[in-house]
């Protein structure tokens, strides 16, 4: 059995935020990391695909489209290569500094971006996720659940004049499969999984992302916990 976060004392805890485009991963995110980080906690804010230098290069690659051709398995090498060198390079070291890191994306996107539908082989996909996640995986997920088609809007209304890239070109259905898949997950593992219904406004959404952390990780939900926990390590 993995490890959970009860059993890894003296690490930091590894949070990420999954859901489809549009979804307001990126504005929850820095919401929660601004009341962690006013509790005390040392937070680090990332994403993927990138974080690091060598992940941020291989983005570069991914979102331009500069790799579509070469199909979905390679596509999902050049993910799992650039999450090797983020967990390596920037999680696990904030990780064993105590900090909490909060993501937005991770292993839960190869699975919805590129396993679903026509996607890369699935025994495929678990065999470069084994690899990946050997060392550490998170051990809370938080999706931002929105319909296609509002969460696409949103998207568009963001972008406002910027070219669409690799993955946002896709069509409504595409989206919506993904959004399928990302839901299936959090069906499948809902010890890790909280799904968060992200059709409302920003407010809603970060009273539920707060309270699913605090019910999830309560030792990390204020600084008392923080000291308690320190003290035990
Ligand atoms: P980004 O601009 O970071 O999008 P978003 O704001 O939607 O998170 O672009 C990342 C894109 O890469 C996004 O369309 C999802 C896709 N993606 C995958 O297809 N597989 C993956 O493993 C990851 C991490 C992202």
């Amino acid at each position: 059995m993995p490890p959970t976060v009860e059993t890894r004392s003296g690490v930091g805890c590894f949070v990420t935020f999954e859901g489809g485009e549009g979804s307001g991963k990126t504005t929850q995110i820095a919401r929660l990391a601004a009341r962690l980080r006013g509790r005390g906690f040392d937070v680090v804010e990332t994403r993927e695909p990138g974080g690091t230098p060598g992940a941020d290069a291989l983005r570069q690659i991914i979102l331009s489209g500069a790799a579509e051709s070469l199909g979905n398995e390679m596509e999902a090498i050049l993910f799992a290569a650039a999450r090797l060198d983020h967990l390596t390079s920037l999680i696990l070291p904030a990780l064993d500094r105590d900090a909490i890191v909060l993501c937005d994306r991770f292993h839960d996107s190869t699975r919805a971006y590129q396993g679903s539908s026509d996607g890369a082989d699935a025994e495929f996909l678990q065999s470069l996720e084994d690899a990946t996640l050997e060392m550490r995986g998170p051990d809370l997920t938080l999706l931002l659940d929105v319909p296609a088609e509002i969460g696409l809007h949103r998207a568009a209304v963001r972008r406002s004049g910027r070219a669409v890239d690799r993955f946002e070109k896709e069509d409504l259905a595409i989206h919506e499969r993904r959004r399928q898949a990302f839901l299936e997950i959090a069906h499948q593992e809902p010890d890790r999984c909280v799904v968060i219904d992200a059709t409302g406004n920003a407010e809603a959404i970060e009273a539920a992302v707060e309270a699913a952390f605090r019910s999830r990780l309560p030792r990390w939900a204020d600084a008392g916990g923080a000291v308690e926990r320190r003290r035990e390590a």
